[in-house]
């Protein structure tokens, strides 16, 4: 059995988790989230410096609270992870250090996660049996791509957002519509009223410099141009705005965008299995249609369950596990925190040679 404590803070969630691994099945044992989302609101959108504070004043109670849920104390804990890179730098810093005190502390090895290496583990929180290669389709507010598992730690990203996060395209998005954020359950719960076809939008393309398209890469920014020319032209004529008909077609249009090109990406590449993992992948209407698209193209779907799908420390957790699987012992004290690196080379977190 191994134990890994995870802090997650790279955002607008402060996270703490206890997750063990027992026969290579993962039992999440406590997973406590301070949202910050009410605070940041008032301002419609995150702002790091408020961030920051947050974390600092969540994180110490949020560890007693894991422990105290769990019934076990810190010395049952093999190692501790936490989110090293992509991020706010000031909100990464509040998590790694913390995590790397109470490594010095309770001499414990300390792990370096990559936030998108963590949304990746969130699958395997659902106890369903799961062997690379597979396609992810991640989906958050800060990215938005299509990633091959070649193997455990082994990634290879094969297409992408060129500008908008579907992610940030929903929090955009509803902004225009009035509605609160985080926009995406704000969309979705305005969409189940809405008529979902009364509004035909663009499933935005990114073209080839030699001609053509790229077939799996997305774009978002003309979707929301879109949608505010639609917005325009109500209010240009003094009507209210239809916002669960616009709610939904969006909603739709982004979901379909997301389901095709996945699973093309998936025929081309001979690929049976796609995993779906963020904060979007919560997203009633889109796990809905990638699950029929699957069945009819006999492709075995892993969803993340909904609760890990947003940012959350469990899955900081899973893949400190996982990178103990590996061999991945502990990250160096001197690794530091990034506001970018890429996952293909987050095993440079656990060598000598920090590489920040
Ligand atoms: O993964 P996440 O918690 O944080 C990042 O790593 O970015 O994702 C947050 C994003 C936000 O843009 C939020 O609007 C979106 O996920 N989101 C959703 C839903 N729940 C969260 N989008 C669509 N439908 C949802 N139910
Ligand atoms: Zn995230």
């Amino acid at each position: 059995m191994t134990l890994v404590l995870g802090l997650e803070t790279s955002c607008d969630e402060s996270a703490v988790a206890l997750v063990e691994s027992k026969a290579g099945v993962f039992k999440v044992l406590s997973s406590q989230i301070a949202s910050q989302i009410a605070v940041h609101a008032q301002w419609g959108g995150v702002v790091p410096e408020i961030a920051s504070r947050k974390h600092l004043e969540a994180l110490p109670h949020l560890i007693e609270d894991v422990f105290q849920e769990s019934g076990l104390s810190i010395s049952s804990v093999d190692a501790i992870a936490s989110t090293v890179s992509p991020g706010l730098v000031g909100a990464l810093l509040v998590g790694s250090v913390t995590a790397r005190t109470l490594s010095a502390l309770h001499n414990l090895p300390f792990l370096g996660i990559h936030h998108l290496e963590g949304h990746l583990a969130s699958v395997l929180l659902s106890k369903v049996p799961l062997d690379p290669p597979y396609l992810v389709l991640l989906v958050s507010g800060g990215h938005t791509e299509l990633i091959q598992v070649v193997e455990q730690g082994n990634y290879e990203r094969l297409a992408r957002s060129h500008d908008d996060a579907a992610g940030e395209a929903f929090d955009k998005v509803a902004r225009l519509l009035g509605l609160p954020y985080p926009g995406g359950p704000a969309i979705e719960l305005a969409a189940k009223e809405g008529d979902p076809q009364r509004f035909s939008l663009p499933k935005g393309r990114i073209s080839r410099p030699g001609g053509g398209f790229y077939p799996y890469d997305f774009s978002f920014s003309g979707l929301k141009t879109a949608m505010l020319r639609r917005i325009q032209t109500f209010q240009d004529l003094g009507e209210s705005l239809p916002v669960s008909d616009l709610a939904a077609s969006f909603e739709n249009v982004v979901s379909e965008v997301l389901v095709e090109r996945s699973i093309q990406c998936a025929l081309d590449r001979c690929m049976d299995k796609i995993v779906m993992v963020g904060g979007v992948a919560a997203n009633v209407r889109l796990r809905g249609l990638m699950a029929k698209r699957c069945r009819e193209n006999s492709i075995q779907l892993h969803l993340a369950l909904k609760e890990f799908c947003t940012d959350n420390a469990a899955m900081v957790a899973a893949a400190g596990l996982e990178r103990l699987k590996l061999g991945c012992a502990s990250s160096s004290f001197d690794l530091g925190v990034s506001a970018r690196w890429p996952l293909e080379e987050s095993g440079a977190f656990y060598q000598d040679q920090v590489p920040f």
